[in-house]
């Protein structure tokens, strides 16, 4: 549970692009009710879902009622609900209808002197990113976004752009109507708790920080893989792939955490400055260096929990000869002083064998000299940052076996714990939300780090685009190709899977 530790007054209506759609009705909705539910709400809010369809404000009351139902992480509650309940409007227009951009400033007007928000204004663009500049600029035309004395916060979901083109463009269309301090760019991964973690465990152990470096860890492993497939999202995955759909994103923000340096203090600024850093100096890739360090894949049939299950090329909206990866493993390098010479593998995957996204960090043997045994290797310690389903941390050591003479065995410490609530956890989008409210963009992408990001992912993109792979090259239910595990092994190395 997220506390509230705001004194600041966070009166505001959110105006939600895409009241209709999916992330709305899974995320948002669980969410703003969770935070109802939690009192983190101010006493003067509203939510206004803005949706194509015509429908009565009750209607849509009672979608996401069923939504809540579904999804939320608490059992509703009939309180909690009537609370929330009556902090939602439904608003009907098309985003390309100008007219709408009037109803929106005359529904908000109103709400705004009846419930005295003051006028501040949050623009959540839960919609296809095709739409985020036609919103921005209705909002501007139509004086939507900037009321004096008051503030105004613009949500983006990702893609934020395809490509470093067209992230520039979008984020120029941005900042010709909302400063850079009041856009939210979501990458849900760091609104997880594990991911707010790392920085707790690294620079509130000594044990852990005073090893962190290319002295100590052997190497470094991020894994985020997926039992799911791309279900109905066939047609989105089909232009995006696995590398713009996590490793652009979420898997670059982990990274960046792990291996940034200590900020000067806990100031947005200062730790989107290091994390930034961390992504500029990510050594350069060139073809010849990829074709020895990134392994794409694509999902064949196979089976899920026993259950057969079709390849990717079947999904729906995915045309049969599809070329688009839904698997990526990488070796990369920081070239840095902290980190130059310890190899990070990255590797993402949907219809993988294990739903788990978590960071191991291997550190460096010490020589297999005093207590050498043939036919044995000591296990190497091992710090494992569990993010999902398990939350929490795993550390390996070394110890005597108490019940032989001479032998030693792994003892592996587990703080970890089982979380049900698989995928986006709601936690995530609880505390994005509450953080927009308060203003605090710590837990948000910064413009020059998604620049950095595309710089570091177009030239992979490019170069999978310009091969040719045998797709489909690993069957749904298995942990990916097999030279995802070659790119390991090369380097006497494993995958561990914990
Ligand atoms: C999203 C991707 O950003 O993250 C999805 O678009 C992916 O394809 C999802 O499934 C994973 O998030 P989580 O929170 O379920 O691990």
């Amino acid at each position: 549970m997220i506390k509230n530790q705001s004194k600041k007054d966070l009166s505001a209506i959110m105006v939600i692009f895409g009241g209709t759609g999916d992330l709305t009705h899974r995320k948002l909705m669980p969410a703003l009710y969770n935070l109802v539910y939690d009192k983190l709400l101010p006493e003067r809010f509203a939510v206004v879902s803005i949706g194509r369809k015509e429908k009565t404000s009750e209607l849509y009351r009672e979608e996401v009622f069923k939504s809540l139902n579904e999804r939320s992480r608490n059992k509703i509650n009939p309180e909690y609900w009537n609370k929330l309940k009556n902090l939602i409007y439904y608003l009907q227009f098309d985003f390309t209808d100008q007219q709408g951009y009037e109803k929106l400033r005359i529904c908000l007007e109103e709400l705004e002197s009846r419930l005295k928000t003051g006028g501040n204004r949050i623009f959540y663009l839960a919609v296809a990113p095709e739409y985020f500049e036609l919103v921005v600029q209705g909002l501007h035309d139509h004086k939507l976004s900037a009321l004096s004395g008051a503030w105004t916060r613009l949500v983006i979901e990702k893609p934020f752009g395809r490509d470093l083109i067209t992230a520039r463009k979008l984020n120029n269309k941005l900042n010709e109507v909302f400063d850079e301090s009041s856009i939210y760019r979501i990458d849900h991964y760091l609104g997880k708790e594990m991911i707010q973690n790392i920085m707790v465990l690294r620079f509130c152990n000594t044990v852990f920080e005073s090893l962190w470096s290319n002295k100590f860890i052997d190497n470094v492993q991020i894994s985020l893989n997926e039992k799911h497939g791309v279900g109905t999202r066939g047609g989105y995955y089909e232009h995006s792939g696995a590398m713009r759909d996590m490793v652009q994103n979420h898997i670059i923000q982990i990274l960046s955490l792990v291996a940034m340096e200590p900020p000067v203090n806990l100031k947005t600024e200062s730790i989107r400055t290091e994390k930034l850093k961390v992504i500029q100096a990510i050594e350069d890739f060139t073809p010849e260096h990829l074709k020895n360090n990134a392994v794409f894949g694509q999902y064949g049939r196979g089976k899920i929990d026993g259950v057969p299950v079709v390849s990717y090329r079947e999904e729906d909206r995915v045309p049969a000869d599809s070329t688009t990866e839904t698997f990526v493993a990488l070796k990369l390098h920081i070239n840095n002083f902290r980190w130059a010479g310890t190899p990070f593998y990255i590797r993402t995957g949907k219809r993988m064998g294990k739903t788990s996204a978590e960071i191991v960090i291997q550190f460096k043997s010490l020589p297999d000299i005093l207590y050498f045994k043939e036919g044995y290797k000591q296990e190497p310690n091992l710090l494992v940052i569990r993010i999902q389903p398990n939350v929490g941390v795993f550390f390996q050591f070394n110890t005597k076996d108490f019940s032989t003479h001479n032998d030693i065995i792994s003892a592996k410490m587990d703080t970890s714990y089982f979380n049900p609530a698989l995928g986006n956890t709601p936690e995530a989008y609880e505390r994005l939300i509450y953080d927009i409210l308060r203003g605090d963009a710590t837990l948000f992408s910064r413009w020059d780090e998604i620049e950095a990001s595309w710089l570091f992912a177009d030239k992979i993109i490019a170069y999978r685009g310009e091969k040719k792979f045998d797709f489909p090259n690993y069957e749904a239910g298995s942990m990916g190709p097999y030279r995802s595990f070659e790119l390991l092994s090369k380097d006497g190395r494993r995958w561990w899977e914990i």
